[in-house]
Formats: structure tokens, sequence, C-alpha cells
């Protein structure tokens, strides 16, 4: 069973290389960042605390996530397997998805990091524009949708994210080295972690780990 979690820094390409993945292996996309997005769209409760907490670039406090993904993964389109975007981002998350895999009989069988020099987030967060409506990523010189401002995906608008900007990247590299980056050696030691070279082209990048989830959805 593919039961994956998808990290790495901000832009290092978890959303673009997700698509490509749940499309492949008809996997639910669990990314709590589209999920804050969207809660942040409909006014919900959660989305009220989360929205300037995100505009800056800081980590939603863990009690509130967890709580999204344990009602997220519960649901009966993860029976068959799950991809986690952004899910677990510090240990305490980590740690409860330890404790809530078992208990719902999907634990954790593979993570796959994206690794990406500074300067190219910083690059590729600059030019992006994104679908609110499907989560694809798309950038305005390297990764151009077939017409412009258009999702290829659904056809929906693309719009810039309020976080996308020189500040809140900066924030959000900061909590990665210090909050995130501590989940390698985690991952590591229980024999689960699979990092990936993210310079090597969407196309590539794609086939490397298709190539490996081929082996392990065996
Ligand atoms: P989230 O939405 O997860 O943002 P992020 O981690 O900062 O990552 P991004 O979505 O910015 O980047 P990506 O890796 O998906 O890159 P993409 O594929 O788009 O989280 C947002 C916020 O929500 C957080 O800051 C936090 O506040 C909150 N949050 C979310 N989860 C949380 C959690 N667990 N706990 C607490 N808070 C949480 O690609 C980027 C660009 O590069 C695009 O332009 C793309 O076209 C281009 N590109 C992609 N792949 C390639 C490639 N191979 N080569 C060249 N260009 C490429
Ligand atoms: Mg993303």
């Amino acid at each position: 069973m593919l039961n994956i979690i998808l990290m790495g820094p901000p832009g290092a390409g978890k959303g673009t290389q997700a698509t490509a993945i749940v499309d492949a292996f008809h996997l639910p996309h669990i990314s709590t960042g589209d999920m804050f997005r969207e809660a942040i769209a409909q006014g919900t409760p959660v989305g009220l605390k989360a929205k300037e907490i995100i505009a800056a670039g800081n980590l939603v406090p863990d009690e509130i996530t967890i709580e999204l993904v344990k009602e997220r993964l519960s649901r009966p389109d993860c029976e068959h397997g799950y991809l986690l975007d952004g899910f677990p981002r510090t240990i305490p998350q980590a740690e409860a998805l330890d404790k809530l895999g078992p208990e719902i009989g999907r634990p954790v069988s593979l993570v796959i990091d994206i690794t990406v020099p500074e300067e190219e987030l910083i690059r590729r967060i600059a030019g992006r524009r994104v679908c609110p409506s499907c989560g694809a990523s798309y950038h305005v010189d390297s990764m151009k949708p077939a017409v412009e401002g258009i999702c290829d995906r659904c056809g929906h608008e693309l719009i810039q994210r309020k976080d996308d900007n020189a500040e809140s990247f900066a924030v959000r590299l900061q909590n990665y080295y210090a909050s995130t980056q501590p989940l390698v050696d985690y991952y590591k030691e229980q024999g689960l972690y699979h990092c990936f070279d993210g310079m090597v082209g969407k196309a590539n990048l794609e086939k490397a780990i298709n190539a490996l989830l081929e082996e392990q959805g065996q």
C-alpha cells in the first residue's frame, strides 16, 4: 500500500510532483497548505485562525494541523493509500502520525524528500502561479501553462499566493530548517526515507519517483 509523505523546502516542487503521483497512482492528494488555503477562502474557524499565520510564513500550531489531518485521513478515499504533501512538518506532527497511521490501518510506508538549492527555491517562488481550484503549480518563465494565466488541468484562472513574497519566503525557509529538516533523521531512523534531487527537471524527477513507487506499490 502506498501511504506516502512528500517533503521538501518551500518551492522544492512537492505540489508539482504530487499532482503527477496522484494522477498515476489514484491516491488522494492531502496538502495541508491547500486545505488551509481553502479554509481561509471559505472563512471557516480554522481559516480565520490560519490566515495571518500563513501570510507571514509561519507554521500553523500543531494541534490545529494534526486535527485537520486526522479528520482527512479517516475518510474512505484514503482506504487504499494517500499522499501527504507538507505534513508532517514538525516532530510532534510526525509523532502524532506515527500513532494515527496504525490506528486507522494505514501507517506511513515511505517518505520522499525533494532537495533543491536555496537560490533556485527563491527563483521558483518568485515566478510561481498556482491554480486555486486544483492546486496545480506553474512558473511564469520555466513552467508556463498552454494558455497564459489559465490552468491546464482544470481551466481555472491562475493566481499568485499571498505568502509568495520575499519576506514571507524567508520566514518559511527559516521554519523549514528549524522545524521540518529534523524529520530527515527521524524517517532515516525508521528506514522510510528516500531522497531525490529536485534539479533534474520535472519529467526526470517524475520518472525517478514513479520507479520507486512502482517497486514499493507491488
Ligand atoms: P504549503 O502550501 O505546503 O507551502 P510550502 O511548503 O511552502 O511549499 P510550496 O507549496 O510553496 O512549494 P512546493 O514544494 O509545493 O512547490 P511547487 O510544486 O508549487 O504550506 C503553506 C503554509 O501553510 C505554510 O507556510 C504554513 O503556514 C501552513 N502549513 C501547511 N502545512 C502545515 C503543517 N503541516 N504544519 C503547520 N503549518 C502548515 O513548485 C514551486 C515552483 O517551482 C512552481 O513555480 C513550479 O512550477 C516550479 N517547479 C516545480 N517543480 C520544478 C522542477 N522540477 N524544476 C523546475 N521548476 C519546478
Ligand atoms: Mg505546495
